[in-house]
């Protein structure tokens, strides 16, 4: 699939399988969350474009290639996104923050919204949408609805677990849409969460069960 990259390295492989561990506290699962974020990330910005700059080392003044054009926007879906941001700001320290409140509905499992906010202007920005989750796929849909709908053109989303039904559906609704998948789980089970998975992340990252 055009614009869907699924993560082969074995840093980010092994980190995920401590994730999945049910043994797994708090503590340790908010690190790997946010360390995992930033090998994705690494991941994912390989293609910011460079511009050569002029440098006066100790030694001679030379042209050296510095991170040129468009500044970043990461944007969490809460709650659970919130675990990835430090991960991304890790690596571009400069980037402005918005945030997408979402939760899903536990039976019919649509997405609910109940707080935005992009920093503005945002149509020049690349924009890394994170959370650890892309279940059915109606938040990231949602999420990236509303970013759209406020201008934003440029947009990269991260996952550290998809289930293949909701990557299909996301891929077909926004394909414009680069995804990042840390890996690419079995499915969905009943209650719409991904089997094997981790569980519920924003439960996991807050220790709220
Ligand atoms: C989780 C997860 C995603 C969403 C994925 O959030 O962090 O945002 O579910 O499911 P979907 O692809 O089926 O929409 P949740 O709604 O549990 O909210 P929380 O982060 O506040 O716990
Ligand atoms: N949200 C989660 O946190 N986990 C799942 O498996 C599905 C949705």
């Amino acid at each position: 699939m055009d614009n869907v990259f699924i993560m082969d390295h074995p840093l980010i492989q092994h980190k995920i399988s401590i994730l999945r561990n049910k043994e797994t506290g708090t503590n340790e699962f908010r690190k790997l969350i946010e360390e995992i974020a930033v090998l994705m990330g690494f991941e994912a910005l390989r293609d910011l474009p460079l511009e050569d700059v002029e440098v006066e080392t100790p030694i001679e003044t030379c042209k050296t290639p510095m991170i040129s054009g468009k500044k970043l926007a990461v944007v969490p879906v809460l709650r659970a996104g919130l675990g990835m941001v430090n991960g991304i700001t890790t690596l571009v320290p400069s980037a402005k923050i918005g945030h997408i409140g979402l939760y899903r509905d536990p039976v019919t499992h649509e997405p609910h919204e109940y707080y935005c906010k992009l920093p503005d202007p945002i149509d020049q920005r690349l924009i890394v949408m994170v959370d650890p989750m892309l279940a059915t796929g109606g938040s990231a849909i949602a999420a990236v609805n509303f970013i759209k709908e406020h201008g934003g053109k440029s947009i990269k989303c991260m996952f550290v677990i998809a289930a293949p039904e909701g990557l299909k559906r996301l891929h077909e609704v926004h394909p414009d849409v680069q995804i990042y998948v840390g890996h690419l789980d079995r499915e969905l089970n009943e209650r719409a969460y991904i089997c094997p998975g981790l569980g519920d992340a924003g439960d996991r990252i807050f220790g709220t069960k």
